[in-house]
């Protein structure tokens, strides 16, 4: 009976104390981005390679798994001008565990307009450029934010948002709540 009430008691403690997964990514390499600003002519288009790991940190939940679902794809944008995608295969965090997955998102012939492209090699040339990343799971209605994702810096925090599919706009443009 005793040892029924510590144990208990021990896992009211220790469900008090777990906290929710963390998600991250990091870029740790980039090729591609280096003729930014001296790139020419009408459109001027890049091809940058982009190694990035997505990571999750679980190491304060005691209660659950924490995973990246199915087959989901990496986008890499600046200032909203898309650079590159790629596929992050599915993995987990067991309790108390940090997991990362290293994945590839590239951009072939992409076209940035000039003014991101001088901010961007601007940037670069300062060591401070920093993209964001959405992780999107097909198999999940979750999208991982990570705003300032930092080319060559540590992991950034990611937001988990809701995706809220909806019917298609009606004729008159109003939405049509389903
Ligand atoms: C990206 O990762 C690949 C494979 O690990 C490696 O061979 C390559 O050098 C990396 N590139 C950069 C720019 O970090």
């Amino acid at each position: 009976m005793l040892i029924w009430f510590v144990v208990f008691i021990a896992a009211m403690i220790s469900s008090s104390k777990s906290r929710d997964q963390d998600y991250m990514v990091a870029i740790t390499g980039v090729t591609g981005l280096d003729d930014l600003a001296s790139a020419t002519g009408d459109e001027p288009s890049l091809s940058p390679v982009f190694n990035l790991t997505v990571r999750i940190d679980n190491s304060g939940n005691t209660l659950h798994r924490a995973c990246v679902y199915g087959l989901s794809t990496a986008v890499v944008s600046y200032g909203d001008a898309f650079l590159g995608k790629g596929s992050v295969p599915p993995f987990c965090a067991e309790k108390e565990e940090v997991q990362e997955r290293a994945a590839t998102a590239w951009g072939q012939g992409v076209v940035v307009p000039q003014f991101l492209r001088e901010r961007l090699a601007g940037e670069m040339k300062r060591g401070e450029a920093a993209v964001d990343v959405q992780v999107t799971s097909e198999s999940t209605d979750r999208v991982l934010v990570c705003s300032e994702v930092k080319i060559g810096g540590d992991h950034a925090p990611c937001r988990r948002e809701e995706v809220y599919r909806r019917s298609a706009p009606a004729a008159d443009g109003s939405t049509a709540s389903a």
